[in-house]
């Protein structure tokens, strides 16, 4: 079989940037994104690209060539499934927020939403694509939901996790490492996966598209978000060892790195990994791994997130420290929001974890970031729902302006890490803000020896 109509359900981070690449590589491919959210529907659809919901280097090129001749953004989304051979699926599985499994397990809702209508609107046989991240073995919930609300219509499941990271997205699905193909191992099954083999074959050579059976895919995803994350948390435990030691987190990072066994990237310590996903994921694995009975495989992974929420706080807490225990009515700024550079997404961002901890000691925030709105930075602090809205907008302020954000500032805070932040004029800086003026590198991109020389009290990660 061939694959010639594409629905994509979900036009979020991962289903707007892979269904534009994959229009944009086969322009016979008819590709339809669709999404319950009208106002992110219309961002897609916006004729000026600076509008588009997302934010990823690239990214407006490709749906400039694509949009309108095979790309197609649309809420009509039962007419979408209805005619398409190959649906896609990449709706949000967050953490469940209630009930069982509440903290740990990732809430299937949209997911199963979606199986029951694909089973309701379709009268023609359809291969079913899992984009989204999902636990191991849901392919067989899809399955049964599909067997048994179907239209005697014959459908086959994929599981073909997406590894594009933000801020890459473009390059990363233009040249990924590798694709993954999961499927049914019967005739059928590898007649699906030898289709969704060929869309991907059109851009990336044969030898890195993977093909294993469906539960090594769904479970190789959550695997490698884990050993990503890990690294990370590996690297930030030893910078708290190094801060005590005289060694230099950086060193050390080089150091291994160049073991060729080791590698040398993931291991920039920094004030914590943030994202949709790390630790989503590695919370879903824990889970996975308790309802087998698998306590210690559990704990194991579960240290990754203590280290991670260990990091933000420690980084909050030596802020308070050096402005000499209270930080009650003191300005602080922070450059930066989002939860890694050039992307305009703040979920699980360090950023409002450390605000929190500094909003608790009554400090009034100023916050600047290219990428993210004011609206944005209030409402992810809104939802942690540990002071009003109001007292949020009392004490925080968000400025266009980076200099503005840091004028008589007793300290400034680095926690995403804007290629920008490191060509400012910091004397200009140095000069408008309360002495001594203290900088906490939570992303060690900055100059610290031209900073002391200006006369700044530097602090960084791990050394
Ligand atoms: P997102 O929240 O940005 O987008 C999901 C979209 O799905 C939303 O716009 C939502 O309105 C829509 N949706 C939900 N239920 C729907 C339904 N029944 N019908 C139509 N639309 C519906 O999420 P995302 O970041 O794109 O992530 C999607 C999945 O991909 C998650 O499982 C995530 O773990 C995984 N993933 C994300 C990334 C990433 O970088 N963000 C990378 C790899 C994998
Ligand atoms: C991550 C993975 O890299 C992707 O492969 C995966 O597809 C995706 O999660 C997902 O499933 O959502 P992403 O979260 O977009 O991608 O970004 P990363 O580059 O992985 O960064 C995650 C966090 O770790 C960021 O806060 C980043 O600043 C931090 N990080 C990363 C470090 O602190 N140090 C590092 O060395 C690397």
């Amino acid at each position: 079989m061939e694959i010639k109509k594409i629905c994509c359900i979900g036009a979020g981070y991962v289903g707007g940037p892979t269904m534009s690449v994959i229009a944009q590589q086969c322009p016979h491919i008819q590709v339809t994104v669709v999404d319950l959210n009208q106002e992110r529907i219309a961002a897609w659809n916006d004729s000026n690209l600076e509008n588009l919901p997302i934010y990823e280097p690239g990214l407006s090129d490709v749906v400039k060539e694509a949009r309108g001749r095979n790309l197609f953004f649309s809420t009509e989304i039962e007419k979408a499934i209805h005619e398409a051979d190959t649906i896609f699926i990449s709706v949000n599985t967050p953490t469940k927020t209630y009930g069982k499994g509440k903290g740990l397990a990732a809430d299937l809702k949209w997911i199963e939403l979606c199986a029951r209508q694909i089973a309701k609107v379709s009268t023609t046989d359809k291969i079913i694509v899992e984009k989204s991240t999902l636990p191991v073995r849901t392919a067989s919930t899809i399955k049964d939901i599909l067997k048994h609300t179907g239209n005697g219509v014959n459908f086959q499941i994929l599981s073909n996790p997406e590894f594009l990271a933000e801020g890459t997205a473009v390059q990363d699905l233009l040249k990924p490492d590798r694709v993954l193909i999961g499927g049914d191992q019967s005739e059928k099954g590898k007649e699906a996966i030898q289709a969704l083999v060929e869309v991907y074959e059109r851009w990336i050579p044969r030898e890195r598209v993977l093909t294993t059976n469906l539960w090594s895919s769904e479970l190789s995803k959550l695997t490698a978000n884990a050993f990503l994350a890990q690294r990370v948390s590996s690297i930030n435990s030893l910078s708290e060892l190094c801060e005590r030691t005289e060694a230099d987190i950086s060193e050390v990072s080089r150091a291994i790195g160049t073991d060729s066994r080791i590698g040398p990237k993931f291991l920039k310590a920094s004030v914590g990994f943030g994202g949709s996903c790390f630790q989503k994921d590695i919370l879903n694995l824990v889970y996975i791994c308790r309802t087998y009975g698998l306590t210690e495989v559990a704990e194991y992974w579960e240290q990754v997130i203590k280290i991670n929420d260990h990091q933000k706080r420690r980084f909050a807490t030596q802020i308070i420290t050096n402005l000499y225990n209270t930080v009650n009515a003191k300005k602080i700024t922070f450059l930066g929001w989002a939860f890694k550079k050039d992307t305009n997404d703040t979920r699980e961002s360090a950023a409002i974890y450390v605000a929190d901890h500094l909003l608790f000691e009554k400090a009034k925030l100023s916050v600047y970031d290219p990428k993210v709105t004011e609206q944005q930075m209030l409402a992810d602090l809104d939802y942690l729902n540990t002071r009003s809205a109001q007292e949020n907008q009392e004490l925080v302020t968000v400025e266009q302006d980076p200099y503005e954000a840091c004028e008589d500032s007793h300290a400034i805070a680095v926690l995403t890490e804007w290629d920008e932040f490191k060509d400012y004029d910091w004397q200009r800086i140095y000069d408008k803000m309360l002495k001594p003026a203290h900088i906490f590198d939570g992303r060690n991109i900055l100059d610290k020896e031209q900073l002391e020389k200006i006369g700044f009290k530097v602090f960084s990660i791990g050394s």
